[in-house]
């Protein structure tokens, strides 16, 4: 049986969303059945009944999480479930004209990840709306190299 990635998605104009519809048929080439949702509404439940996940967020206002996703960060950061059990990879999406608190929002999930006993794999993926790169191009090339090291 094919092991699941649930791709959990932080945005508020959709290029996290975007990045994520790229990044999917990566993951489902190396093998895993990947499942895209929207932060919004979500409970840390998600944390808890999945093994794998991939984080996909922006960052706004003082280098916070989206508007969908602080409904779940400020649950996380209040009900602190042991997430011992859960692996996961990061991609941060932000702009370095934002200089104190560039890609802040993947960063907070990610400090707050591993308090809660969860592992990462891999570094943090940063795009940087500023630079050249597209942010769907970037998620790819990331996403090859990551299921790489799940794989090890
Ligand atoms: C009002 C506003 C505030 C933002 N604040 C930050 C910030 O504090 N730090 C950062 O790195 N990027 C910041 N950004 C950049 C976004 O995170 C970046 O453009 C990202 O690609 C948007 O992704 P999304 O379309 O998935 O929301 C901000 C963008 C806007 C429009």
């Amino acid at each position: 049986m094919a092991k699941s990635i649930t791709i959990l998605i932080g945005t508020i104009t959709g290029t996290a969303e975007l990045v994520a519809e790229d990044v999917a048929p990566v993951l489902e080439e190396a093998g895993y059945d990947a499942a895209m949702l929207d932060m919004d509404g979500l409970t840390p439940d998600v944390l808890c009944e999945n093994d794998l996940v991939l984080i996909c967020t922006s960052t706004y206002g003082q280098g916070d999480v989206p508007d969908n996703a602080m409904e779940l960060y400020e649950a996380l950061a209040e009900q602190r479930p042991d997430l011992s059990n859960l692996r996961y990879g990061m991609i941060g999406l932000g702009d370095s004209t934002y200089a104190d608190t560039y890609n802040q929002g993947s960063a907070r999930f990610d400090v707050l990840l591993r308090e809660l006993g969860a592992q990462r794999i891999g570094e943090v993926m940063r795009h940087n709306a500023s630079s050249d790169e597209l942010p769907e191009e970037a998620g790819v090339v990331w996403a090859r190299q990551w299921v790489e090291i799940l794989a090890e």
